[in-house]
């Protein structure tokens, strides 16, 4: 029998709700995790049930959960460059953070995901694409061949990402954006919804339209030089 593997929960937000709906869908097949307990570092939700789950306390409660695996809920456009430093807080090896698929997404054979990811339903992913660890892929998204997806990337949904692309870490690209073959687009860069992506982006660039424009440069901390 496979073990039920119990999952910590980081982070009280809206993404506690689509995570756990995943987990509830590959649950229905087969029993394969148990989420037993949410963190937060805002104290106003410690206490608080989320789908029957409490919300325990701070996170770095997360030590104390010696036997469980990891699940990252925190992360949007204003909070993507803060995870990093959540992680090395918590002191929680990566090796511990589950990637959660949901049944629905079709991801070729070849592709490899690194721990700590979330893939949403109807993702599809092309041949020899790699998923650094803690990317969070959205609803309906493609990633074409060869594509490389940095480490807390979060590209959001309907977002095509054509063949060979360069996604740096924490960036941050917006719903129905298209980022065309080969592009790079350098670490804790932002680019808005709908924007089409034709030339490199450097690092720290919010970036959106069609055609695309510079609006301003971002400030990254030292783990995304
Ligand atoms: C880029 C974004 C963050 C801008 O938000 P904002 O700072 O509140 O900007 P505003 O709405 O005040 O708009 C400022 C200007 O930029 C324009 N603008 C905003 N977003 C734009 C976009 N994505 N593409 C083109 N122009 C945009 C507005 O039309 C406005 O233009 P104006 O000054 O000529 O009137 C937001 O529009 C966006 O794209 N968010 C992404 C959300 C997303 O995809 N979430 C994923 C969910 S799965």
């Amino acid at each position: 029998m496979t073990e039920v593997k119990k999952i910590v929960f980081l982070g009280a937000s809206t993404a506690f709700y689509e995570v756990s709906e995943i987990i509830h869908i590959i649950n229905l097949k087969q029993k394969t995790y148990e989420i037993i307990a949410i963190l937060d570092d805002n104290i106003e939700m410690h206490g608080k049930l989320m789908r029957g789950v409490k919300v325990e306390g701070a996170l770095t409660l997360a030590s104390n959960y010696t036997d469980a695996y990891f699940v990252f809920g925190i992360g949007s456009m204003k909070t993507r460059l803060i995870r990093q430093e959540i992680l090395n807080k918590i002191n929680i090896d990566e090796s511990r953070f589950v990637s959660i698929i949901h049944p629905s997404a079709v991801i070729d054979r070849s592709v490899n995901i690194e721990n700590g990811c979330i893939i949403h339903p109807g993702v599809c992913i092309g041949n020899n694409v790699i998923i650094d660890s803690f990317a969070i892929i959205a609803v309906n998204t493609a990633i074409g061949p060869y594509a490389y997806i940095g480490k807390f990337a979060m590209i959001t949904s309907l977002v095509a990402v054509l063949s060979s692309v360069k996604i740096g870490k924490s960036v941050f690209i917006g719903s129905c954006s298209c980022i065309t073959e080969n592009i790079e687009i350098g670490n804790g860069s932002m680019i808005g919804a709908g924007t089409v992506v034709s030339r490199n982006i450097d690092k720290g660039c919010f970036f959106l339209g069609n055609p695309g424009r510079l609006i301003s440069r971002i400030e990254l901390p030292k783990d995304h030089q």
